[in-house]
């Protein structure tokens, strides 16, 4: 059940946007940190609201697309309330990782990048968070589990609002 939501989302409350390019126009903040402050404030960067965001830049729509796509900060697409993010690096990868990276996916009905029709769980799939010994390890809403079994990542899931 992946969300089928398009990037092409009307957005219809344009006074948040406003105020961001105010502010970045006289603060001197350069696209990236526009984008970065309009994403926090929408949680997602649509195709119309990149669009918005070129015409009062008066900047080429591409730029902007462009720029919004190359940096995986940046996200097209409604995330979940909760990031799921499983790491299949190599040491994840031969202590479980694949285990654990199969239950997510049948657990939650969607594949990496993909979030749930709820918009309750994004999941992706990482290569490496730092914490190799704790391997497997995922990262759930900022927060790292370590040593994990799929017994651990269902309770860690069951305890999600
Ligand atoms: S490989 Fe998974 S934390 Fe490093």
């Amino acid at each position: 059940m992946k969300t089928e939501i398009e990037a092409e989302d009307k957005i219809s409350d344009l006074k948040p946007l406003k105020k961001i390019v105010k502010m970045g126009q006289r603060e001197g903040w350069g696209l990236i940190k526009i984008l970065q402050q309009v994403q926090v404030e929408y949680g997602y960067l649509p195709k119309d609201l990149l669009k918005r965001t070129a015409e009062m830049l008066k900047l080429p729509y591409g730029k902007v697309f462009g720029v919004a796509t190359f940096y995986a900060q940046f996200h097209l697409t409604p995330r979940g309330r909760h990031i799921i993010q499983q790491c299949d690096g190599t040491a994840c990868h031969v202590k479980g990782g694949v285990r654990v990276g199969r239950f997510l996916r049948e657990e939650l009905g969607i594949g990496p990048g993909e979030t749930t029709e709820d918009l309750k769980f994004t999941y992706e799939v990482v290569y490496c968070l730092g914490s190799c010994g704790l391997a497997p390890v995922a990262m759930v809403d900022g927060r790292v589990y370590g040593e994990l079994s799929v017994d651990k990542m269902k309770k860690i899931l069951e305890n999600l609002e």
